[in-house]
């Protein structure tokens, strides 16, 4: 799909498939095109070419949408004065859904002790819960989350990212979006990677940061000189880490694999003590490969991207483009 919202390209031919049965994380930067994508699988944004399926069918053409998927965008949406139970009560009854689901969907959330509780005294968690509620009403078998757990404290992230692997264990397909590399790691077994409205990755979460950190090897030998010459000789890039432990004297080996380092040591024949491969942080990975995007948003006239994921492409001001 494209979305073109005047001169701006907000999703930029962008092309996935969610599958069933496991979390798949929706992630990029703020302003990445995550929420104008989520609508347009909803029907509440018309795509400017290109078209979505849910169940192969694009969401107008479902008979029973709300049977179908459920997705929470905006959790704040409630009527205040209704109370959670009549919010879900007033939905399940506009959708020919039985009042027992209603009570059973609150159950599921946790919300029974509060449920006869006027919606607009909730916490931004409490709501959260409530329109998980309401995405759930209709038994779907899609579910989409938009940044589900921004702004929840620690026990609530916890919370709703074993809800949302729950849900994916009972065969659900689940869409959730985050701009955080570190939460969707946690969460999502697949990760869709979009950057300015485009794909970057479509992988598993494993191989994404596999591939988008630098490798590095850690190696610990009694015979640390001779080993540093001989890795400096092949030509390798060799880093001594900041340790103060002399009993445990430690290399790290920049862009290798323990293969080569083992294959280099066993020709000098020196004796390792440990051979491991590391990877860089998940956001460096991130950062890494959407780097790019976020300082062209840095550079732009967005103000919905600024403060986000560091504040290095502000720095950079215009003179980028
Ligand atoms: N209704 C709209 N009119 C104009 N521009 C929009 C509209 N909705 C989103 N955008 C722009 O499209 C881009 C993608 O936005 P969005 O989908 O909200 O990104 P994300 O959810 O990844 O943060 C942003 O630059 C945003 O400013
Ligand atoms: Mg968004």
């Amino acid at each position: 799909m494209t979305k073109q919202f005047g001169a701006k390209k907000a999703v930029d031919d962008l092309s996935f498939t969610v599958r069933p049965g496991i979390v798949t994380g929706f992630l990029g930067p703020n302003g990445a095109g995550k929420s104008t994508t989520m609508r347009m699988i909803l029907g509440l944004d018309q795509p400017t070419s290109g078209t979505a399926l849910i169940e192969g069918r694009p969401y107008r053409e479902l008979k029973n949408p709300i049977r179908t998927v459920g997705a929470l965008l905006d959790a704040k949406w409630v009527h205040p004065n209704r109370s959670a139970r009549a919010h879900l009560q007033w939905m399940a009854a506009s959708n020919g859904i039985a009042t027992s689901r209603v009570d059973e969907v609150l159950r599921l959330v946790g919300l029974s002790e509060v449920a006869k509780q006027k919606a607009g005294g909730f916490s931004l968690g409490m709501s959260q819960r409530l329109g998980l509620a309401g995405a759930l009403l209709g038994d779907p078998k899609v579910l989409m989350f938009d940044e589900p757990v921004n702004g929840l404290d620690p026990e609530g992230i916890v919370w709703i990212r074993k809800f949302m692997q729950r849900l994916a264990a009972e065969g659900r397909t689940v869409l959730v979006s985050s701009h955080l590399l570190s939460e969707m790691a946690l969460t999502a077994e697949q990760l869709i990677v979009i950057g300015r409205g485009r794909l970057i990755s479509d992988s598993s979460v494993q191989e994404f940061v596999d591939r988008a950190s630098e490798a590095s090897v850690r190696v610990r030998s009694p015979q640390l000189d001779a080993l540093r010459s001989a890795l400096t000789s092949a030509g390798l890039t060799v880093k001594e880490p900041s340790s103060l432990d002399q009993v445990h004297p430690t290399l790290v080996v920049a862009e290798s694999t323990t293969e080569a380092i083992g294959e280099i040591a066993a020709r000098n024949n020196i004796v390792l003590h440990e051979l491991a491969s590391q990877h860089g942080s998940l956001e460096d990975a991130f950062m890494k490969l959407t780097g790019d995007d976020v300082q062209y948003h840095g550079a732009g006239t967005d103000n919905d991207v600024s403060g986000q994921a560091g504040g290095r492409s502000d720095s950079m001001g215009g003179a980028l483009r």
